[in-house]
């Protein structure tokens, strides 16, 4: 049996790398996805594959950091489907710099992308998610919101740390609304965030080694854990925050 049959599911940074493997395993499982990037070619694309494929789908070029997009992008989601089931706040960016050679505008962009976003999508769905007393919200955080990692930048760290405070205090305050809000720390993923830093082989040995279950997570970890967290599985589960890590933060 399919898990979220005709559930209305916002995923943002839905081309990327692990936004479209959940887009893909979401459409699957039987969910409406509204699929929002900046990139309008792969969104597109992701678009028409799920709609081949026989899932139902529809592409949103938008700005996750602008509030005018967000209200442009909802307005239409209520419009159209009336209710909206699950949002993955995915979208994020990495500027690989350590602190001291970071420049204000960078750091200013880290935060923009990774945590004002959040802000946003959670304030934007909240409303309805809280008037049909249901909704499932996934924040996209990472180890890095978790411990102080020694191979990533500092505003990235900051940035995720914050998601992962965020997800906790919207959670225990709309939990009465029945509105679940949880946040999922993956370790290294291989996708486009990270591909140029894997690609020297010590770097790529770094991240191996510091996983005790020595290996890199898959995409496909990161979709069943987001899978469980937004069906009702997980329905006593709020205010979390999963690592999808082989132990990595376990030490
Ligand atoms: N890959 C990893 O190792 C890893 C580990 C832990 C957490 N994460 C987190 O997972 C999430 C997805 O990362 P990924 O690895 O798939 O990265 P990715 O670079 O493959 O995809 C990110 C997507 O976000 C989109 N995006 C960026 N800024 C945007 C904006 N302002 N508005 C709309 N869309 C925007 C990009 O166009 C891209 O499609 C991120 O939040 C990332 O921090 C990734």
């Amino acid at each position: 049996m399919k898990k979220l049959t005709r559930k209305i599911t916002i995923i943002t940074g839905a081309a990327g790398g692990i936004g479209s493997a959940l887009s893909l395993r979401f459409a699957q499982e039987g969910a409406i996805i509204l699929l929002c990037d900046l990139e309008n070619t792969l969104g597109k694309e992701l678009e028409e594959k799920i709609i081949q494929d026989g899932g139902k789908a529809e592409f949103f070029p938008m700005d996750v950091t602008s509030e005018k997009d967000w209200q442009k992008f909802i307005a239409h989601a209520i419009y159209s489907y009336q209710r909206l089931d699950v949002l993955i706040n995915n979208a994020g960016i990495n500027i690989r710099k350590p602190i001291e050679e970071m420049e204000v505008e960078e750091w200013d962009t880290v935060m923009r992308v990774n945590v004002r976003s959040v802000f946003l999508g959670i304030k934007h769905t909240l409303p309805l998610m809280r008037k049909q007393k249901s909704g499932s919200i996934i924040n996209m955080s990472s180890i890095c919101g978790l411990v102080g990692h020694k191979y990533t930048p500092e505003a990235y760290t900051a940035s995720k740390g914050a998601v992962t405070l965020l997800t906790k205090s919207t959670a225990v305050r709309y939990a009465k609304y029945g509105v679940r809000i949880n946040s999922l720390h993956p370790s290294t993923v291989r996708t486009d965030l990270v591909n140029k830093m894997l690609s020297d082989p010590e770097r790529l040995k770094e991240r191996i080694d510091e996983v005790p279950l020595g290996r890199l997570a898959k995409v496909e970890d990161v979709v069943n854990a987001a899978l469980f967290l937004a069906c009702d599985e997980s329905s006593f589960l709020t205010g979390m925050s999963l690592p999808i890590d082989g132990g990595l933060t376990a030490y």
